[in-house]
């Protein structure tokens, strides 16, 4: 049986939001206490599970409860009631609701008064115990962050704290929950981290194949209604010569037409976990008549929302090493300590990007205007594209406005990748459903420098090189040894 973590029942939150500084510098360097690490040959130490079968779901022994549910936070607008209305989904299940882009999400769609569940295993917090990596921001543990928005705001955020891969789990916790949709953030989202060896490229596409296919079975069994919002990449569909559209493009091949999934060309084990994933989207879509809308995002950056801006203890991660940094965040940070940017190659790698502000709205918009049932929608979720020369350019910029003395070196290139390459990829769809971006602006990168500052004592310069190569795996600096 699965349990839930309802933070109402199981927290006081009348005594507001603790302060994060001591505890919180000093928790995120060990396990939450509620949790045992199983000895495994295999890197991911499996936490203790229920039951008798080894599982890969983590307990948490001190606040699990049965399943009850509790009085909705906000007055109900029937729509639950009255699922088949696909266009007024209330409830929502953020899968990877503790990771960057789910905790964002999962905040602002409780804040525009969706009922929301996260459904998360934490193993993001354990790769970093994993690999001695940490975010630049301090980020206060889920239950401590889900006690702070319950005291600001009022609101309820379900938890249920479990690996998707466990059917059983994932099962209890639809039934219980019941959603109109399902944001599917919930992967492991690092290509370095699926180039490190063997078993990370194992687990990655073990994790992100058979977790998004239980969704799907999940659906098909228990809510064959709920609309699916599955965060997919830009990457799938690689450099190719030609314009990307989204999702489809039609091609006249020997005097006939059709239109077709856009070729995929992934180019690290994460991103062709992607394209798996994509496959087994869209042929539920076509059996089952599953409605799912693909999300081919840019790579995000930026760390504050409306929503986690609101406390310290709401804070976002920030990745800036280089196993989980994305690009423009690790230049930032870079920035911030001295470092000079580390431009991989001849920087022309030319890729979409994102505002952490514009992911949640997007997200938003997806479910707002939800696939029809049956229909495997994609839209490519980024707002602009930058080379990585350009980036660093823009951020050499903005630091020597604040100050700062920013240099950019040239490293040997970890990946195998076009280093200069033709670059167009369509992203109307978003749009034409009322997203208003927000472009990357000086005040934008003022802030996100300002912040790095800000955090700048917590940098490990070590974790900054790219520490995973492509051509050599197996050969893994630091994370054994970490
Ligand atoms: N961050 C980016 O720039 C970016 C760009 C493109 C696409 N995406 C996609 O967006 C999604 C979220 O990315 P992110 O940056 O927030 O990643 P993240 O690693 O910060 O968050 C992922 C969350 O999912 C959880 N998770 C992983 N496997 C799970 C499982 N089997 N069961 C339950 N929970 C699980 C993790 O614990 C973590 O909290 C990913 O699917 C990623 O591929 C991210």
């Amino acid at each position: 049986m699965a349990h839930l973590l309802s933070t109402s029942c199981t927290i006081n939150v009348s005594s507001g939001c603790k302060p994060y500084y001591i505890p919180l510098n000093q928790g995120s360097r060990a396990f939450p206490t509620s949790f045992t690490l199983q000895a495994s040959k295999s890197p991911f130490g499996r936490l203790v599970s229920f039951g008798e079968k080894p599982q890969r779901n983590f307990t948490v022994h001190s606040t699990t409860l049965p399943i009850s549910k509790e009085a909705p936070a906000q007055p109900s607008s029937g729509a639950h009631e009255t699922f088949n209305e696909p266009s007024k989904p209330q409830r929502v299940m953020v899968i990877g609701g503790d990771g960057y882009c789910g905790w964002a999400t999962a905040l602002h769609l409780s804040n525009k008064g969706y009922e929301v569940a996260i459904v998360d295993s934490l193993v993001r917090r354990l790769f970093d115990h994993q690999l001695g990596i940490e975010s630049l921001t301090p980020i206060a543990s889920i239950h401590n962050r889900l006690r702070c928005w319950k005291s600001l705001t009022g609101k309820t955020i379900e938890l249920h704290i479990g690996d998707i891969c466990d059917f059983e789990f994932l099962s209890e916790a639809f039934k219980s929950f019941e959603p109109d949709a399902v944001v599917h953030f919930g992967e492991q989202r690092s290509a370095p981290y699926s180039m490190i060896d063997r078993s990370r490229a194992v687990f990655t596409q073990n994790n992100n194949v058979i977790g998004t296919l239980n969704v799907l079975f999940a659906i098909k069994e228990f809510r064959e209604q709920c609309h699916l919002v599955k965060l997919g990449t830009m990457g799938e569909y690689g450099t190719p010569n030609i314009d990307i559209e989204e999702g489809y493009i039609t091609i006249t091949h020997n005097g006939r037409t059709d239109t077709l999934p856009y070729p995929k060309q992934a180019s690290s084990f994460y991103h062709l976990s992607k394209v798996h994933d994509s496959n087994n989207i869209a042929f539920t879509c076509k059996a089952w008549g599953i409605r799912a809308t693909d999300l081919n995002q840019g790579v995000v950056y930026g760390v504050k929302t409306d929503e986690t801006e609101m406390h310290e203890e709401l804070c976002n991660r920030l990745d800036y090493d280089g196993v989980f940094g994305t690009a423009l965040n690790r230049f930032c940070v870079q920035a911030a300590v001295g470092h000079p940017l580390t431009v991989y190659g001849k920087g022309g790698q030319t890729r979409g990007y994102l505002d952490i502000r514009d992911t949640v709205q997007c997200v938003e918009l997806a479910i707002a205007n939800p696939a029809r049932s049956g229909e495997f929608r994609v839209f490519n979720q980024f707002t602009e594209q930058f080379s990585v020369n350009e980036l660093a350019a823009l951020v050499k910029n903005a630091g020597e406005k604040l100050g700062l003395n920013v240099e950019s070196i040239s490293v040997p290139n970890p990946r195998v990748e076009a280093e200069e390459h033709y670059y167009n990829a369509k992203h109307t769809k978003l749009v034409e459903l009322g997203l208003e971006p927000h472009l990357l602006s000086d005040s934008l990168l003022d802030s996100l420098l300002n912040f790095a500052i800000e955090f700048k004592d917590r940098v490990d310069t070590k974790q900054i090189m790219p520490s995973v190569s492509w051509r050599k795996m197996g050969v893994k600096p630091r994370t054994i040894t970490a």
